[in-house]
């Protein structure tokens, strides 16, 4: 039962059974257990459903490959997801298999209703097939007789079909998504789903596949010489799943359909016109995430570089790889995947930031005070300073906007730099190793306010990393992290239960003890085999000279520097004359008429507007609160008529796609960059 009478209802895409779950997959299986878990947190009721798609020609075919029956194939291959959603300790509520008969007879019941109601037409039809995606293309769509998507060979085909009358829904749709800003994210995939309806006539869609062609699909109820087309069975399961598996209430609409950005098309249009003819409500949201390449490159099985989910998890940890696809780059965009930057961030941001800070807190408190934390009767509040800011850091990285625009990057961000920062700060600050030599009543503060301090912060990490906030939990001397926040309750008037108070008291004994490593230093394999070669190395004069130095000098003195060659070299006197400054962005918003020009507001000591170039690649909340590097000294100019005081600085790949510069660690605004 819900804390606060909320519900909550997040899908995944159903996945196809034609092959094993790759990163993909499972990026957005971990987005929705990371919606999923925060909305569990703040007291909402959740239904968090996933599962397969299993009808079709692609499933057919692999099946056929196998030499096994298509459903006897499902059977096996839906145990490939489960298997790895366990692993990765997904929460879904709800499994969903296409195949599934109550599913089946919810496909047929919509398609009679969409039938009777005149939705649904049977015509002659002649055009263009690509078999592997299982769609249609006009002559002018096609490029030399390949598909536009996948550039595989189309074939041609004349038949009759039936038609569901998408085409009348364009202007409505084009109305509902204008509307409703929040319907389709990111705003610029908005972007693109508006300018493809504003620009392009909207076709009616064929729904049928006669069964001499594809017998492996759902019957329409109507004209049994005919297969239900996947796309119509397969998106329907959102409604279907509720009538089934979920908990007896209504469930429908959907609060959030994350989706990946190739079937946002399917789901913006097909699936809100859909709805829209049954007289259904639409989804609260269409979230559209961004693709992960490898080294630049799409992943395929041919070129041999699929991300394995269950290698990555087994390698590097379960929270470790959760971590790095929601820190590593912004939801929403695309992103280079690179075991070294896994390696990177968990060494960096968890085993070193985290993962000593909590090692650091329990040798202190096991060392000054046997464990036991002393926790002060009255209101701690008012107290100090590293209250207000994790209290401050809270409210940041708890921003209702920032979890209705899935912001998950910047959430972390915020985690970290006022809560994990934060507490390793006032550790150098406070000093508790010079209070224990003669102010023990500070030091009892001290640990206490870290103690506390650890404990919000794994409140704050667990839907990312649930297990890890789990472990931090209990070396902190806690029970159960899960039911600790549903007991603790929430009051009238608060958004989040009791427990995320700073001053919220466990009711009992607090003995801290510390146990594993949250997460042990990760070593590069060329680190290892440096140390087996450093090992082997005999101990003569000259090896002698280079083990005495730093890693980083041995290789100087084993690198010849190349000569480089640049043109238009400047001298440090022409950079000194560039001011460069740190800026905090304190709002943000689009320019109107403009899709490429944001207005920022930028505190870079002193407040100025700067006007940027970026709004193909980012949304304005998401910049807000971010640190950004500004020339600060550049002449004000004007952008469509709005004046710039400045400029951020922004890098841009090959495609045009930008990133904006930020720092590695916090700095404070006004800092120069030099
Ligand atoms: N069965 C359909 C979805 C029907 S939903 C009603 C389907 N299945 S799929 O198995 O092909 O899964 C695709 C999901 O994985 C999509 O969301 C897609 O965007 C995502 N990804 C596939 N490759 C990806 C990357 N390289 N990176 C991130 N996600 C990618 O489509």
């Amino acid at each position: 039962m819900s804390l606060n009478g909320n519900r909550f209802y997040v899908t995944t895409p159903i996945y196809y059974v034609n092959d094993i779950p790759h990163i993909g997959h499972a990026y957005t299986t971990v987005a929705a257990d990371i919606l999923a878990r925060y909305h569990r947190l703040k007291g909402d009721d959740v239904f968090f459903l996933t599962g397969t798609d299993e009808h079709g020609q692609k499933v057919e075919k692999a099946a056929a490959e196998r030499g096994k029956s298509p459903k006897a194939h499902a059977d096996s291959m839906v145990e490939n997801f489960k298997f790895l959603w366990r692993k990765l300790n997904i929460s879904n509520n709800a499994f969903i298999r296409t195949t599934d008969t109550e599913h089946v007879k919810t496909v047929q019941g919509l398609l009679q209703e969409l039938y009777d109601r005149g939705e649904i037409e049977k015509r002659g039809y002649s055009g263009w097939y690509c078999v592997p995606d299982e769609r249609f293309w006009t002559g002018k769509d096609i490029i030399e007789g390949k598909c536009p998507d996948c550039g595989r060979p189309v074939e041609q085909i004349h038949e009759e079909n039936y038609f569901f009358l998408m085409s009348k829904y364009q202007d409505r749709l084009t109305q509902y998504i204008e509307d409703n800003p929040g319907y389709i994210l990111p705003e610029t995939r908005k972007h693109e789903v508006l300018g493809f309806l504003r620009n392009h006539a909207l076709g009616d869609l064929c729904i049928s596949r006669p069964k001499q062609r594809l017998s492996w699909g759902i019957p329409l109820p109507f004209d049994d010489n005919f297969v239900t087309y996947v796309w119509f069975d397969a998106l329907v399961n959102y409604f279907s799943a509720t009538r089934y598996l979920a908990p007896p209430s209504d469930w429908w609409p959907a609060s959030h359909h994350l989706v990946g950005k190739d079937i946002l098309t399917t789901h913006a249009v097909y699936w809100s016109t859909m709805l829209m003819a049954l007289e259904m409500p639409l989804p609260g949201n269409i979230f559209a995430h961004g693709w992960w390449t490898v080294d630049g490159k799409k992943m395929s099985k041919s070129v041999g570089n699929v991300v394995d989910p269950n290698e990555m998890a087994d390698k590097y940890g379960i929270d470790a790889f959760r971590y790095f696809l929601f820190r590593e780059v912004p939801f929403g965009l695309d992103g280079d995947f690179s075991e070294d930057a896994l390696i990177r961030r968990t060494n960096t941001d968890l085993a070193n930031d985290l993962g000593n800070l909590l090692s650091r807190f329990l040798t202190m408190a096991e060392k000054y005070f046997s464990g036991v934390i002393d926790i002060p009767p009255g209101s701690t509040t008012a107290l100090n300073e590293i209250a207000r800011s994790f209290i401050n850091g809270s409210l940041n990285a708890f921003k209702p906007e920032s979890w209705s625009h899935l912001l998950f990057h910047g959430i972390l961000e915020d985690i970290w730099a006022y809560m994990v920062s934060e507490a390793n700060n006032y550790i150098a600050r406070t000093e508790p190793w010079k209070l224990a030599k003669g102010n023990p009543q500070e030091l009892k503060t001290v640990i206490f306010n870290l103690w506390n301090g650890l404990r919000m912060i794994a409140l704050f990490v667990y839907p990312f990393m649930p297990s890890t906030a789990e472990k931090m939990w209990n070396q902190l001397g806690l029970k159960s992290l899960v039911e600790e926040v549903d007991r603790s309750g929430i009051n009238e008037g608060e958004e989040f239960p009791g427990i995320f108070q700073w001053d919220w008291k466990p009711g009992y004994e607090i003995s801290v003890s510390k146990a594993e490593q949250l997460f042990p230093r990760i070593e590069k394999p060329e680190e290892r085999e440096q140390k087996i070669e450093k090992k082997k190395e005999p101990t003569g004069g000259k090896h002698l000279l280079s083990s005495c130095k730093p890693q980083h000098q041995v290789n100087d003195l084993k690198t010849k520097v190349t000569e480089l060659v640049v043109e238009g070299l400047i001298g440090i006197e022409d950079f000194a004359k560039v001011q460069l400054k740190v800026g905090k962005v304190l709002s943000a918003e689009r320019v109107e008429k403009s899709e490429k020009l944001i207005k920022l507001r930028v505190d870079t000591g002193e407040e100025r507007q700067i006007v940027a170039g970026i709004g193909k690649a980012y949304d304005p909340e998401y910049l807000v609160g971010k640190k950004i590097v500004v020339v600060a000294n550049l002449k004000p100019a004007k952008l469509m008529g709005i004046e710039s005081q400045g400029m951020l600085l922004a890098a841009t790949d090959e495609e045009g796609m930008m990133s904006v510069l930020g720092l590695d660690r916090d700095v404070r605004q006004g800092a120069r960059v030099k």
